[in-house]
């Protein structure tokens, strides 16, 4: 109706997000407290300072929320929150306030799955209609799928080691391009995306094509990341020196790792959008790619998306950075689809634990 409002509580991993957003999905606030810093100085995720963390900001980051928007608790339709897939300390917290809230102001809770999310939200901001293609890659994730209505996927494949972004991160902190200023407070995919850009010579390292013999639409990021913490090894016993110092060779191979996991989505996107074809999933009037994600921010990984659905005669869509990365604003909206699909609305807030399947 026209004054439904949800709010939308995310701590599935290292962000406290919160969101308001309105029955005709307009966002009327968010607040979002990124931990980012915290792990970078860590060298990691450290799941009980990450549960810590989440502790000391959910309260504020929720009224600072509702502050914003001008709106009190008791004028919520219902809250939504993240209760999977994450770290389950991190999770935890989420779940416990928004069970709090509905408790003390008798609010109905709907529970979010994370990916559910990542793959709804560019719905919020272009016109796409199901069913269609998702291509998730992240920190955490990495998946293809078709997205067939709410709450209605068929996966067509993920990971079988670790994803992406992750990898990103791994051989950013071994190639310590945090010691360079201009790196030091982003995110390891986004550092070696800016690295890449001033290669000269990426040519100079050889990179496998995972996966080749496998004819699914699965991914493995492993090997690219042990053949790039390869290549960095002998050029650091090459130049006797430690890796920030390699310039510009970290450049290229920085440019070569990102091209390496460029070829091999694109590799398993193309698998997907034949298998697709071949099975009928997606009608020839509704041929669209979703990308979302953390690792969907890449500008080049993108555009070489773009030239593969421009081959296939698939428009391409993907969400402004704020929304591929992890925040509130998405569980709200995925929140809003279930509520207009009347799925999922708990208003036993203990069933919650025997629910969240
Ligand atoms: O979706 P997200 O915020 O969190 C989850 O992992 O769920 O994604 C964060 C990940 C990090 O691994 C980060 O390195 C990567 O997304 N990332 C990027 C870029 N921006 C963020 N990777 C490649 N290129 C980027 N521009
Ligand atoms: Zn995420």
């Amino acid at each position: 109706s026209s004054n439904t409002l949800i709010l939308g509580i995310e701590t599935s991993c290292d962000d406290t997000g919160c969101a308001i957003i309105s029955g005709q999905g307009k966002i009327l606030s968010q607040s979002l407290y990124s931990q980012n810093l915290v792990h970078l100085r860590n060298g990691g995720i450290i799941p009980d300072i990450a549960q810590e963390l989440h502790r000391a900001h959910i309260e504020p980051v929720v009224a600072e929320t509702l502050n914003k928007a001008g709106v009190i608790m008791e004028n919520l339709t219902a809250i939504a929150v993240t209760l999977e897939p994450g770290l389950p300390l991190s999770l935890a917290v989420g779940k416990k306030y928004a069970k709090h809230l509905a408790r003390k102001f008798n609010k109905p809770i709907i529970p979010i799955h994370h990916m559910e999310a990542h793959a709804l939200t560019p719905r919020m901001v272009h016109d796409i209609k199901f069913p269609y293609l998702v291509l998730l890659i992240s920190g955490g994730h990495c998946l293809l799928a078709v997205v067939q209505d709410v709450k209605k996927f068929k996966l067509l494949g993920e990971s079988i080691d670790c994803a992406p972004g992750e990898i990103f991160d791994k051989m950013a902190r071994k190639m310590k391009l945090r010691n360079i200023p201009d790196y030091c407070k982003i995110s390891g995919g986004e550092a070696i995306e800016l690295a890449a850009l001033k290669a000269t010579n990426p040519d100079m390292f050889k990179l496998p094509l995972p996966l080749t013999d496998y004819k699914d639409c699965n991914f493995s990021f492993n090997g690219l990341k042990t053949s790039v913490f390869y290549h960095l090894y002998k050029k650091e016993k090459e130049h006797n020196i430690v890796a920030h110092e390699l310039i510009p060779e970290i450049n290229d191979l920085c440019a070569a790792a990102l091209m390496a996991v460029t070829r091999h989505l694109i590799h398993r996107t193309q698998r997907a959008i034949e298998f697709c074809h071949l099975n009928k999933l997606i009608p020839e009037n509704n041929k669209q790619l979703v990308v979302s994600g953390g690792v969907a921010c890449n500008n080049h990984i993108f555009s070489c998306l773009s030239e593969l659905c421009k081959e296939f005669d698939y428009r391409i869509f993907r969400p402004p950075p704020n929304l591929c990365t992890d925040n509130g604003i998405m569980i709200a909206w995925n929140g809003l689809e279930k509520l207009r699909k009347n799925l999922d609305i708990v208003t036993e807030i203990d069933s919650l634990d025997i629910k969240a399947d």
